[in-house]
């Protein structure tokens, strides 16, 4: 039976750690789908079908990955996918309480989910989009960090 692993997040942008993740996952199942919420709650950078047209470019290279968008409960998509696993990437201690309530809550929303985490290369453990926003955002780069279509959107978005 092929397994098939979700790999949920924001994505705003996505960076060269999560492409970490994705490489990392994608070398142990037969599927794995980036799936970007859809939070209109959430103030994002890059709309969703920017975000979705980004990933779809960077993952051209993996045979076996796809990019997906849902809306609503993460426990609610990977019923309605059949995913065997979510796939999240663990950096440093910090992540550690916050990702292990989102395990145990969709673990109480959706019994039969697994939640496997993958730790990045040691560059970057310290890497976030939200780190990359900022630094963007004053007029930095961090070219070592985001694929250079993601460098080029994020320059593009803060000049306007
Ligand atoms: O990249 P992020 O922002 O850390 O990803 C968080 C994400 C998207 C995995 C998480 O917020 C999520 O799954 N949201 C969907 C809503 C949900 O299922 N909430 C219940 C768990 S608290």
């Amino acid at each position: 039976m092929k397994k098939l692993a979700v790999y949920p997040g924001s994505f705003d942008p996505i960076t060269n750690g999560h492409l970490d993740i994705i490489e990392r996952a994608a070398a142990l199942f037969d599927m794995v789908i980036v799936a970007i919420l859809n939070n209109s709650s959430k103030n994002s950078l890059f709309t969703v079908a920017e975000r979705k047209a980004q990933i779809a470019q960077l993952i051209k290279k993996f045979k076996n990955v796809k990019v997906d968008s849902f809306d609503g409960l993460l426990a609610d998509y990977m019923a309605k996918t059949k995913a065997n696993a979510c796939v999240r990437g663990l950096r440093a201690v910090t992540d550690l309480e916050y990702e292990f309530s989102l395990a145990n809550i969709n673990q109480k929303l959706n019994p039969k989910m697994e939640t496997i985490f993958f730790m990045p290369s040691e560059e970057n453990t310290y890497l976030s989009s939200s780190v990359v926003k900022e630094v963007y955002s004053f007029g930095g780069e961090l070219k070592q960090s985001v694929p250079p279509l993601i460098d080029k959107a994020l320059k593009k978005k803060f000049k306007n």
